[in-house]
């Protein structure tokens, strides 16, 4: 076996031996051991000499060549702090990625972006990859790729003795296929098993069938659903490891699309092309102008500033296309770089959170039944069409201040009311009259204080 196969075969498939959920009989760990990952990294870019000097005056770009010079600056100076200070948004958050170290960063170039989803409804198509194949062994069918599974734990009923068959929500083990198979049979005892395409060192595919699990399969809704009993509390741990695996789902957010074949998969970072990465597309919400799923990055941190956009954004734009490992230490290529035209496109605000596009619908849907129309509490109608104005008008509670202070957050009252500041008189906002308190989630009162922060502006 060539080395690169070994890794993988090492990685994927040594531990589901050890789970002996049925895989042992297929392939065997040579080693009898644990193998220390070792990614298969590309050789160091050739490239040594550095980039031109940036000749030009914008000011944006001048700062961004004195403060990110390299990609370790980067990395350093602006990765790392959207890791901070909460704990850790990088390596908290399920669903992103890992970025503290620069080898981690420099990891996430071409990788594919559902690394760990944490939610599947958080799931963007564009990162769904192809999923692996599921067969029932002793029926006459091919591979049928998987689109999800869900396991509905514990020990199903024994639908052998009772009159009933199982359902689509059944105690039991769930598998969503993206095409029928095609059987005239409603049930059948025998081995599933679950598949995967690798490519190897001279670049030919093989398939693996990584793990199966013997049981009694139902077939359901016209045979895109499979239901597996899990018989008793042996065949309880069997599934579960067997969920720990990490089998690829190719509709992992459950909404019919397949992303890898449908919506072209992204990566983290794409070399060259940073609007196409998936990393940059959760910072500014929209990737290619389409929406992206889930909240913004960082969360509840400040935003990236337009000079720490244009310094990612270079960096990106200048990796090496040819695959190879860039070097963190290069300064990063200003004079050329196709966003230094013009930083200020880069802008976060640009993409989204203006009063039309967000803020408003965050007050629409949270303060509107108490602050709308004319009987508004404290006088504040969030509602109306003359409701953005109002903003800049002094608070009732405190008219030193307006309610929105652009570019301020922290002299804005109707901040303070909803990060529920010792500074305020009466109740943090959104108040809930049933619990006595509320506030809104950490995505929401991001894009807000980002709002305010750019300029607090009304369109887009
Ligand atoms: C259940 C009703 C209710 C909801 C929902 C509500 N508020 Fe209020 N709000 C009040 C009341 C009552 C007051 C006056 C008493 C107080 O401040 O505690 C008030 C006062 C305020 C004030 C002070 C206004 C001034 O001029 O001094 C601001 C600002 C405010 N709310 C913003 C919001 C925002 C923004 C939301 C949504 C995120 C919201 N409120 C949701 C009832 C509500």
């Amino acid at each position: 076996m060539k080395l690169h196969a070994l890794l993988v075969f090492a990685l994927v498939v040594s531990p589901l031996a050890a789970l002996a959920i049925g895989c042992g009989e297929y392939y065997r760990d040579p080693y009898g051991g644990e193998i220390a990952f070792e990614s298969n990294r590309p050789a160091p870019s050739e490239r040594v000499d550095a980039p031109d000097p940036y000749t030009g005056n914008n000011p944006h770009v001048l700062e961004a060549v004195e403060r990110f010079r390299t990609g370790n600056d980067l990395h350093k100076k602006v990765i790392v702090r959207t890791c901070s200070p909460n704990g850790g948004v990088c390596h908290n958050q399920a669903e992103f990625p890992d970025l503290r170290t620069p080898a981690n960063f420099l990891d996430t170039i071409n990788k594919p972006c559902n690394v760990n989803p944490g939610e599947w409804t958080s799931v963007d198509d564009r990162c769904e990859r192809p999923g692996d194949r599921f067969r029932i062994s002793n029926l006459d069918h091919t591979e049928i790729e998987i689109g999800y599974i869900e396991y509905n734990a514990g020990v199903s009923p024994d639908y052998r003795n009772e009159e009933d068959d199982p359902t689509i929500d059944s105690v039991g083990l769930h598998i969503i296929l993206r095409n029928p198979i095609e059987t005239d049979r409603s049930e059948v005892f025998s081995a599933g098993r679950f598949i995967r395409t690798f490519t190897n060192d001279e670049g030919v595919l093989e398939d693996l069938p990584y793990a199966s699990l013997n049981t009694r399969w139902w077939i359901l809704d016209g045979g895109r659903h499979i239901f597996g009993e899990v018989r008793n509390n042996n065949m309880v741990d069997q599934v579960s490891d067997l969920m720990t695996v990490g089998i690829v789902q190719g509709d992992l957010n459950r909404n019919g699309i397949f992303g890898a074949s449908q919506a072209s998969p992204h990566s983290l970072i794409e070399p060259g092309d940073p609007e196409s990465s998936y990393l940059i597309g959760r910072m500014r919400g929209t990737m290619n102008d389409a929406p992206v799923v889930g909240s913004r990055m960082p969360l509840a941190n400040q935003p990236l500033t337009i000079t720490e956009m244009l310094a990612l954004f270079c960096f990106v734009e200048g990796l090496p296309l040819d695959g190879s490992w860039p070097d963190m230490n290069r300064p990063i290529d200003y004079a050329d770089c196709s966003y230094s035209v013009a930083p200020e496109d880069l802008n976060l605000l640009g993409e989204g959170v203006t009063w039309a596009g967000r803020v408003q619908l965050i007050f629409e849907a949270n303060c509107s039944g108490c602050h709308g129309g004319t009987a508004a509490d404290e006088g504040l109608d969030l509602r109306s069409e003359g409701a953005y104005d109002r903003l800049f008008q002094p608070a009732v509670q405190n008219p030193d201040m307006q309610l929105i202070e652009p570019g301020e957050p922290m002299q804005s009252y109707l901040w303070l009311k909803l990060i529920d500041d010792d500074e305020i008189t009466g109740l943090p906002m959104p108040f809930n009259p049933l619990t006595g308190e509320g506030r809104l989630t950490e995505a929401e009162l991001g894009d807000i204080e980002t709002w305010i922060t750019n300029g607090a502006i009304r369109d887009e």
